[in-house]
C-alpha cells in the first residue's frame, strides 16, 4: 500500500524545472444557433509556465476565463468548447507530453499526475450516498481506467477494507480520518470538512500537479485561511504543483509564488506574487486589490465592475497611462 507521503525534497535544479507550459492557448466556445455562429473567446492567447513545486495563483473576475483555462490544461474540453490554438505541454516524470498532440498518452499521464479539484467540488457529492463511498468510487474509477498504472499505484488495493484504508491515508493528510467521516452523509458535516475531503481524494493518486478552482469560494474566512494552510503543506510536504483559483486577492498573495490576473480570456499581469499584488500597474489589477471581496463570485464581479469603471474614470481625469493593457 502506498503511503502518500513523498517527503524527499526536490533538488534546487528539479525545482527549477516547468511542470507545465502553455504557450499561445486559444480556447472558444463556439454555438451554432440556426446557422448564426456565436463564439466567446474564454482564453485568448494565453502562454504561461508553471514550475515543479510551485503554487501558482489565477487570479480574476467572474467569467474572465480562470475555468476554461484550468480546463484546456487539463483536457477536460466537452463541447462547445474547443481549443482553436497553441499548445499545453507537461513534463512529468516520464517525458514530455504534448496534451492536444498526443491524445494518447496524455489520457494515461492525466490520470496519473494530474487531480483537479473542480469548482463547488464540496457539492456535488452524492447526497444520497455515505462520504466514504466518494473514496471507494473514486479508486474503482482509477483502477477502471487504467489498470496497470493503478495496480501500481494501489499497490494491490482491491478489497473495500484496503481501499479505505488508503482513502485514511489521504484523509490524515488533510486532518481528517476514515473514522470520522466513516456512515456519514454530506449534509452532516461542515463546509470546511467537505472542501477537506475534496482535497483528499485529490491526493489518492500521488498527483505531480494539483489544479484547484475556486477550493475556498464556498467557505467562510475562519475556514479560508486554513484550508490555504493545508495547500502549503501539501505543496511542501508531496512535492506537488499547485495552480490555486481564485477572486480573491487576499489567498493568493498568501499562498502563490507566482500569480497571473485574468481579464475577458486574457493575462493583464503576471509575475512574482509579492510584486504583482503589493504594486500592481495594471488598472484591472488595481481595482481588484482596492476591492474588499466577499466570497461570492457574483457578488464580487459586481463589486469589481463598479470599481475598475471608478478606476478608469480617475485615470482618463489623472491622464496617467495604462501600462499593460491590451
Ligand atoms: N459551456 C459554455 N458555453 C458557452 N460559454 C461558456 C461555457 N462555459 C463558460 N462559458 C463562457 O466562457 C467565459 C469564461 O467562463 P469561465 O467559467 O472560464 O470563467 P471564470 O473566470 O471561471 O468565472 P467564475 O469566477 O465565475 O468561475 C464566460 O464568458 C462564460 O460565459
Ligand atoms: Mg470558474
Amino acid at each position: 500500500m502506498q503511503n502518500l507521503m513523498r517527503t524527499q525534497p526536490l533538488t534546487l535544479a528539479e525545482n527549477a524545472m516547468d511542470a507545465l507550459t502553455i504557450d499561445g492557448l486559444k480556447c472558444y466556445y463556439v454555438n451554432d444557433y440556426f446557422g448564426v455562429r456565436r463564439e466567446i473567446r474564454a482564453v485568448d492567447d494565453i502562454s504561461l509556465t508553471i514550475r515543479k513545486n510551485e503554487i501558482y495563483g489565477i487570479a480574476g473576475e467572474s467569467s474572465s476565463g480562470k475555468t476554461s483555462l484550468i480546463k484546456t490544461l487539463a483536457g477536460a474540453i466537452r463541447p462547445p468548447m474547443r481549443v482553436v490554438g497553441g499548445t499545453v505541454k507537461f513534463n512529468f516524470a516520464d517525458g514530455p507530453i504534448d496534451v492536444y498532440g498526443e491524445p494518447g498518452k496524455m489520457k494515461a499521464a492525466r490520470w496519473r499526475h494530474l487531480s483537479y479539484i473542480m469548482q463547488g467540488s464540496m457539492n456535488v457529492l452524492n447526497p444520497v450516498r455515505r462520504v466514504k463511498h466518494a473514496f471507494t468510487d473514486f479508486a474503482s474509477r482509477h483502477m477502471n481506467l487504467d489498470p496497470a498504472a493503478t495496480a501500481h499505484r494501489f499497490k494491490g488495493a482491491k478489497s473495500r477494507a484496503e481501499k479505505e484504508a488508503l482513502a485514511d491515508i489521504a484523509l490524515q493528510r488533510v486532518g481528517l480520518s476514515m473514522a470520522e467521516i466513516k456512515g456519514r452523509f454530506s449534509h452532516e458535516l461542515s463546509g470546511g470538512q467537505l472542501q477537506r475531503i475534496a482535497v483528499a481524494r485529490a491526493l489518492i493518486p500521488e498527483p505531480k500537479l494539483i489544479v484547484a478552482d475556486e477550493p475556498v469560494s464556498m467557505v467562510d474566512a475562519s475556514l479560508r485561511m486554513s484550508i490555504v494552510n493545508l495547500f502549503r503543506d501539501l505543496r511542501d510536504a508531496l512535492n506537488v504543483s499547485i495552480v490555486y483559483i481564485t477572486h480573491d486577492l487576499a489567498t493568493a498573495y498568501y499562498i502563490s509564488d507566482r500569480v497571473v490576473i485574468m481579464r475577458k480570456g486574457v493575462v493583464v499581469e503576471s509575475g512574482d506574487a509579492r510584486d504583482v499584488l503589493e504594486h500592481p500597474k495594471h488598472v484591472y489589477s488595481i481595482a481588484l486589490k482596492n476591492a474588499v471581496l466577499p466570497p461570492n463570485p457574483r457578488e464580487a464581479s459586481a463589486i469589481l465592475r463598479l470599481r475598475q469603471r471608478n478606476a478608469e474614470t480617475n485615470e482618463a481625469t489623472s491622464g496617467s497611462g495604462d501600462r499593460l493593457a491590451r
